[in-house]
């Protein structure tokens, strides 16, 4: 199949191996019937808990398997090659809640939350959308009102992956007041739990792909917010969030390259099986040079995904590098899972194979943590920030 033109360490193929035999293991034979049904299983969030999945990032102190950002998308790769929403469910916990709380929580916040995260006990989300504040995430309405030891929100969050099954959020809000709105910079961070007086589960979108992963609208009615739950400075949230999602999206770029990658081995196995004028249709050009198309192109967004992830390692600024990787890696998953349904012919367009699946689920690759418009404004932007053009 596509190759990984980063060399893996002895540690980081381990780790690849674990991911990949848990996945055919647990998920794989499930896999088309959640999608169809739509149907969330809690039980793998508890066995993704066991394995450490669901604290890679995390510092042993806290429970969690203290892997670099590589290893971390090796294993999530592998497990979106087998089923894209688990891979969500795994991508928005790592990267963004645990990560936000151990980087700007207090050491109260991080005894509170972080190992029950870390052993899959409490399940993360990310809450900054709105029903209108999607790309222009800053225009945000929620309000949060100091009063007395509690903040009080209202508002509606969208768009939230998990939302239902979470028993941790951290949700932005707006924390300046009418009369004083400081755009980006009056907007904080909480970390909210679903027994909070006045959080409510919203409306569920019913999906085109990413179906077995719950997506939900939250709404908060006067819900009651403890002022220690405020997460590091008041004003910083959209700042937390921007930078957290520089992680997310190096997240979502493993997601559509592991989807990539299931296209790919989907459609050579059966160009090798199906036979049309007499032989196997991988015998074809047209569909040799489809193939040849995708594999280059997994492997470059895997090289690029790879090469962001060690940046990141090494400690650089990666905004430009990760909004880069997930543009060209869900472009990718677009174009590969495309190109399969193509080789499959009709056999790809009906449920009886993986690839209808994987075709709607790359879809949304392109659009959340940042639709490949913003990832072009963001790669633009990082450009003229660093001087010389
Ligand atoms: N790192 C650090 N700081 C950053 C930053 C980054 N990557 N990006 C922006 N900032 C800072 C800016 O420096 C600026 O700070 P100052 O106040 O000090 O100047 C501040 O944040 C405001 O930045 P901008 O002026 O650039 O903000 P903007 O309103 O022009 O928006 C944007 C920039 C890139 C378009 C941003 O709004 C954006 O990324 N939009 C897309 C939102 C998104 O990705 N949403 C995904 C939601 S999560 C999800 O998809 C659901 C899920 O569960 C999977």
């Amino acid at each position: 199949m596509a190759w990984a033109l980063t060399p893996l360490t002895e540690e980081q193929r381990e780790v690849q191996r674990v991911a990949r035999e848990f996945a055919e293991r647990e998920i794989a034979p499930f896999a088309d019937q959640w999608d169809r049904e739509q149907h969330f299983e809690p039980s793998i969030v508890a066995k993704l808990g066991e394995l450490g999945f669901l604290g890679m990032l995390l510092p042993e102190q806290y429970d969690g398997l203290g892997l670099d950002m590589l290893t971390y998308l090796v294993a999530l790769e592998e497990i979106a090659t087998v089923d894209a929403s688990i891979a969500v469910m795994m991508s928005v916990h790592n990267s963004l809640p645990t990560q936000m709380i151990l980087r700007w929580g207090t050491d109260a916040q991080k005894e509170r939350f972080l190992r029950p995260m870390a052993r899959g006990d409490l399940l993360g989300a990310f809450a900054l959308s709105e029903p209108d504040a999607g790309s222009d995430a800053a225009s945000l309405r929620a309000q949060a009102v100091r009063d007395g030891e509690c903040w009080v929100l209202n508002g509606t969050k969208a768009w939230v992956s998990s939302g239902p099954a979470a028993g941790v959020i951290v949700a932005m809000a707006r924390t300046d007041s009418p009369g004083d709105r400081r755009g980006a910079r009056g907007i904080s961070a909480f970390i909210l739990t679903p027994d909070l007086p006045g959080f409510h589960v919203g409306k569920k979108e019913d999906k085109m792909g990413l179906r077995a992963s719950p997506t939900v609208q939250l709404v908060f009615d006067n819900l009651r917010v403890p002022a220690g739950n405020l997460l590091g400075g008041e004003g910083s949230g959209f700042i937390y969030a921007m930078q957290s999602l520089d992680n997310g999206r190096l997240g979502i770029a493993a997601q559509a390259i592991g989807i990539a990658e299931a296209a790919l081995r989907n459609a050579s196995r059966y160009a090798g099986e199906r036979r049309q004028f007499g032989k196997p249709i991988k015998e074809y050009q047209a569909i040799q040079f489809k193939l040849a198309d995708i594999a280059t192109r997994v492997s470059a967004g895997r090289a690029l995904l790879h090469a962001a992830a060690t940046a990141k390692d090494r400690g650089e600024h990666v905004t430009q590098f990760s909004a880069m990787a997930k543009l060209f890696a869900s472009e990718t998953a677009m174009a590969a899972t495309q190109e399969a349904i193509q080789i499959f012919g009709g056999y790809g367009y009906v449920k009886d194979y993986p690839v209808e699946r994987l075709f709607r689920d790359a879809k949304v690759t392109e659009i959340y943590e940042g639709t490949s418009e913003i990832q072009r404004i963001v790669i633009a932007r990082e450009l003229y920030s660093r001087g010389g053009n």
